[in-house]
This record gives C-alpha cells, structure tokens and sequence, in this order.
C-alpha cells in the first residue's frame, strides 16, 4: 500500500486500509482535512518513510501504522487530541536518539515526527535562543559561536536540543554551565490533551518543573527558548585525547579515583573515558577524551597527569568550542554517533566515587566477555564533570531532574547484531551493573532516563521527585499515553498505557 499524501486526497479516496478499527479514507477526511497544507501524512509501509526521522537504534523500537509530519503546532494539538478520541497510541519523534526498551509497548501506533520544527533564532539583546524540536545539539555550536556565545550542550551532535533537556542534558560544559535544563527559560507544548500552553517559571510552573527531567511523559514541546552566555575564554579549549593499553587501567582509574572530588577536579574540564574492545584484535583499550574550557597553561597539569601513565598515543589542540565533538577521539569518536538504524541497547549508572577496584574488575570482565564475541561492538564510556555548580542551583530552580549528585556517569552503550544475542547481553550487563551500583558510592541505584535501559524501575529514574511527578501525571496524563520510554504511573494508578 503506497500513499504519499500532501493532502492529495484523491490518492486517499483509493484506499481503504483498516487501522485501529478506522479506515484511512475516514482518517485523512476528518483528521487530514484539518491539518495545514505542508502536513505530510503517510500510511505505513511507505517508501517515503525513509525521509521521516529514522532511529538511531533498532533496539526495542516502537511500530508505526501511520506518521505524520505535523508543520504547526495547532496541527500536533489536532493530531493530539484526534488520537486520543479515536484511541491511538503515538508518540513523538524527535533526534530518534532515545533508546528505551519501554518503546517497545508503542506498537500500531502513530508517528508523530516533529521534523518540521527546525527553526534556530538567536535572539542577542536579550541573550536568548530559541530552537524547535527538530533542531539537534550541532546546531547550537553553529549558531551561537559565531555571535560569541555558549550553553551546556552534549556530546553527540545529532541528539535534538530538547531531546536532551527533558531528560536533564549532560554534556562537557556541565561543569561551568550546569545542565541543559538549567538554561531552559519556556517552552511552547502540546499537553496530553491537546492543548496548547507556554511553560515557563511564571506560566504553567508545575509543568515546567515537570518536564525539566521527566518531559516525555508530559506532552509534546515544539519549541523551546534557553538563556545563553558570553563563550568562555573567547570560545576556545583545549581538545585532548589518549590512548592506553590495559596494563595502564590501574593508572587511569586511580588518577580518576583521585579526581572524584569537585575541589580537585576543575569546573572547566569534562573528561570522557571509554572502555573498549579493538574491533578486528579484540584486545582491549582504553581511551581518554578532554576537554577543558580554558587556555593550554591551565589545562597542562591535568594533560600532564594524564601523559604521565604513558599513552600508547595522545595529542592536543586549540580549537573554537563548536568543533570540540567533531575533533574527540582523534576525530573518530562521533562519527559513529550520528549513524541510524544499528541495534544497540543501553545500561547506565551515575557514580559519586571511581572505586578503583570495581572498575579494574569491571573492565577486566567487560574485555573478558566482549573479546571472544566478534558480534559485539559495545563500550563502557565515564563522564566525569564537575557537580558543584548542577548542585548549587537553589531548589527553586531545580525542576523534577533528581540526580544532580551525580559527578560521573557510566553509559554502556551495546552494538550488536539483534535480538538473538538479547539475552546473553542482558545477563552480562545486569550483572555487571549491579557490581557498578554497588562500587558507585550511593546507597541506591541513580539513573539518567536518557541513558537508562528502561528497566531499571521509577524510584532509580526520579527518586524523590516521584511523588510530585506522579500527582502532576494524574493531572496532566491521568490516562499515561506520554512517556514510554520512562512512564511514572499517575497517582491513581486507575489505567496506564505503558504499565511494565
Ligand atoms: C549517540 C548518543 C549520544 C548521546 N549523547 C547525549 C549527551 O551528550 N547528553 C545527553 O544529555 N544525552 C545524550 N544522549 C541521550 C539523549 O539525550 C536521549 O536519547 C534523548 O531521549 C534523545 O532525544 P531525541 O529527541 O533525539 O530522541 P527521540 O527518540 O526522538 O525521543 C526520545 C523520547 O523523547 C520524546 N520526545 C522527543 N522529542 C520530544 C519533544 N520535542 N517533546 C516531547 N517529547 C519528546 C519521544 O517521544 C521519546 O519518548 C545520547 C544518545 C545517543 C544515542
Ligand atoms: C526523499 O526526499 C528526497 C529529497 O526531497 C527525494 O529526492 C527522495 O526521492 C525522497 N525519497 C523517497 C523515497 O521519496
Ligand atoms: C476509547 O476508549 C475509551 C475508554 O476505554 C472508550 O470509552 C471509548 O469508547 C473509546 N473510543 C473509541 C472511539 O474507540
Ligand atoms: C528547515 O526545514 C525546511 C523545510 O524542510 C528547510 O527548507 C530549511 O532549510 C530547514 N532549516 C534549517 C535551519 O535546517
Ligand atoms: C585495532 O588494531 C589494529 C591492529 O593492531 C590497528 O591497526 C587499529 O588502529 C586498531 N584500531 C583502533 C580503533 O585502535
Ligand atoms: C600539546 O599542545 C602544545 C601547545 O599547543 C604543543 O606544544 C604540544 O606539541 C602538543 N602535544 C601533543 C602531543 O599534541
Ligand atoms: C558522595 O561522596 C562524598 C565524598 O565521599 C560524600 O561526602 C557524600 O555523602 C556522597 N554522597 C552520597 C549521596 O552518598
């Protein structure tokens, strides 16, 4: 069935397919008629999919009947509250770089791709920028460096800004900037039933603490607006990076353990270090990433602690803030962050300490498991950046984000070659996450959504804010139809789409 529909609805009239008890001709009269002209809608399979948002990852995806590509956001308000009279389940796309196995609930549903909404406008008396859904992390580097200026951003350069940000938004300048939500001023967003509101500290505020760490389950935001400010050291930081063989493990984890504390480690640096399996040898390594917003005399006692457990290989370099992911890893790093469609799964864990001894054991097992497994690509990445300032933002300004304790956060993302190796991989991670838990220095286990599997439960994903969060989902989403990936049941627990 091929219908490519810019509200052609004479290829409409033509069909006659049965979805979810509606038939498409009734879905593109009373829901496509309705829509504004640059809309497009497509019942699936269709081979102009491919120019829709496609996933990063295959893992655990959501299936799609339909997708749209709303142009307005009066168009998502319609698709909104059309899907909800009609029962759908949908959801919104934005980078595809979320990667829960809760997506996996979505199935038959409509895709929602916010593709559209590309818009980056700088707004410079005010020190202000606004982006659409559309728009990923790259696009604040070129925006703003020209004009002088920065944000926290992440590491990957394909992730949507607000992607991130509903989750909370780590990234390298978290550590002067804070997090990503931190510079979130308002946003414009479709709720759950379809209306459309402003959230900012004054409009909305409950909202607005709400989807400052837990966003996808409370709608849909078109557009968001986040304070900028003037680049740090005129937009330019040292890019380092090093290679070390496995005899130097001890090394880079007791210079990480000795690094744990927010006096010792510098605001300005992020440090990014991967644990890794050489593809065709098997044999493993570790890399280190480093940036430090700052000049070369201030950065050279942390590259020389780094250089002093004897890299097989290093370099460093002066660069403008906006090629500071293109350059890591010796320009290696992110060419893999922006490929979609590989299957990968993710386990995570925030750290308040680098236990040497976990680690050397966590890495001695990862390189044990992985080696002897050709189908597997996965790594075991550490960020550290400095807490202080995520921590010393008054709790009025926080938003629902619980974990900003975290100073180190472990990302394990898996590559592998699909659902046959499922199991084997799970085994080995849960395990191995649980000895991670155990060495990270909290008492219970926390984790960032947007790092998280999905499987890891509500209390580690909002911690205390679950209270607040799930009396704001009874209000906003009683009948829990946002959020799949990291659902918070709503008070009353009366009905929940994506129960786990
Ligand atoms: C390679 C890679 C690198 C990453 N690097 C970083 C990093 O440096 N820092 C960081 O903080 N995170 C990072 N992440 C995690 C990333 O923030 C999350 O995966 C995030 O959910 C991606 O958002 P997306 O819009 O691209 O994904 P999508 O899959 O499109 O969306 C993920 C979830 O958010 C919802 N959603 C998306 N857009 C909106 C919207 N506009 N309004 C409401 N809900 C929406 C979706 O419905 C879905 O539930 C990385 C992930 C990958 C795969
Ligand atoms: C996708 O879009 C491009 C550019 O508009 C177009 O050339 C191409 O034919 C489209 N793909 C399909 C399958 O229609
Ligand atoms: C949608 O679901 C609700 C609650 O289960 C039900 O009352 C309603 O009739 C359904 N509507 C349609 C159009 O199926
Ligand atoms: C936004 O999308 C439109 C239509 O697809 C395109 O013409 C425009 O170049 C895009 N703008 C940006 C900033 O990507
Ligand atoms: C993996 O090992 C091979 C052979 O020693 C080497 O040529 C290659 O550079 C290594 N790959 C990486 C990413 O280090
Ligand atoms: C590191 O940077 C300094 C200052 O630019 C330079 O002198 C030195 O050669 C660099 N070292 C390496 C290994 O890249
Ligand atoms: C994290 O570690 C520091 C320093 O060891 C300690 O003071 C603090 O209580 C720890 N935080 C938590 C939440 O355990």
């Amino acid at each position: 069935m091929r219908s490519y529909i810019k509200l052609s609805l004479a290829v409409l009239s033509a069909l006659a397919v049965v979805v979810n008890g509606t038939d498409n001709n009734a879905i593109a009269d009373s829901l496509g008629l309705h829509l504004s002209l640059r809309t497009e809608i497509l019942f699936l399979p269709d081979p102009n999919y491919e120019n829709f948002t496609q996933r990063h990852s295959s893992f655990a995806n959501p299936s799609y009947n339909i997708a749209i590509k709303p142009a307005t956001t009066q168009d998502v308000s319609k698709i909104v509250k059309y899907a909800n009279e009609h029962n759908f389940t949908y959801m919104a796309t934005g980078g595809g770089h979320g990667i829960s196995r809760g997506f996996s609930h979505v199935q038959g549903a409509i895709d929602i791709d916010l593709g559209k909404f590309n818009k980056t406008q700088l707004y410079l008396d005010d020190n202000l920028v606004t982006v659409g859904a559309a728009n990923v992390l790259a696009d604040f580097a070129e925006t703003l460096y020209k004009a002088g200026k920065e944000i926290p951003t992440g590491n990957s350069p394909c992730v949507s800004a607000i992607g991130a940000t509903i989750g909370a938004g780590v990234g390298p300048m978290q550590g002067l900037r804070g997090l990503m939500i931190d510079s979130l001023r308002s946003v414009l967003m479709v709720t759950p039933n379809g209306d459309i509101v402003t959230a900012s500290k004054t409009e909305n505020p409950d909202l607005f603490w709400a989807i400052r760490g837990a966003g996808a389950n409370f709608g849909i935001i078109t557009e968001a607006t986040y304070e900028v400010y003037d680049a740090t050291n005129n937009g330019q930081h040292i890019n380092a990076d090093f290679v070390y063989g496995p005899e130097s493990a001890h090394g880079v984890f007791a210079v990480m353990s000795h690094w744990d504390s927010d006096d010792v480690y510098p605001k300005e640096m992020s440090m990014s270090v991967t644990l890794g399996v050489n593809s065709t040898t098997r044999l493993p390594f570790i890399s280190v990433s480093v940036y430090y917003f700052g000049p070369y005399e201030a950065a050279k006692p942390y590259l020389q602690a780094l250089v002093d457990i004897e890299p097989v290989r290093w370099h460093n370099a002066s660069l403008g803030w906006d090629g500071m992911t293109q350059a890591a890893g010796f320009g290696q790093t992110f060419a893999k962050a922006c490929v979609r469609g590989r299957y990968t799964s993710h386990y995570t864990a925030g750290l308040n300490q680098t236990d040497v001894h976990t680690w050397k054991t966590v890495f001695r097992q990862f390189a044990s498991w992985s080696g002897p497994r050709p189908w597997f690509q996965g790594s075991i990445i550490l960020q550290r950046y400095n807490a202080k300032v995520t921590q010393q933002v008054p709790e009025a300004d926080c938003g629902a984000y619980p974990w900003r304790d975290i100073g180190t956060l472990v990302l394990m993302a898996n590559t592998y070659d699909g659902p046959a190796h499922d199991a084997e991989v799970d085994g080995f991670y849960r395990t191995l996450r649980e000895s991670i838990y155990k060495g990270s220095g909290f008492s219970s286990p926390h984790v960032y959504i947007n790092f998280g599997n999905g499987d890891e439960g509500t209390e580690a994903w909002y911690g205390p804010s679950l209270p607040r969060l799930r009396k704001l989902k009874q209000k906003w989403d009683p009948r829990g139809r946002f959020g799949p990936g990291f659902p918070i049941p709503p008070e009353s627990g009366v009905h929940f789409c994506f129960d786990t």
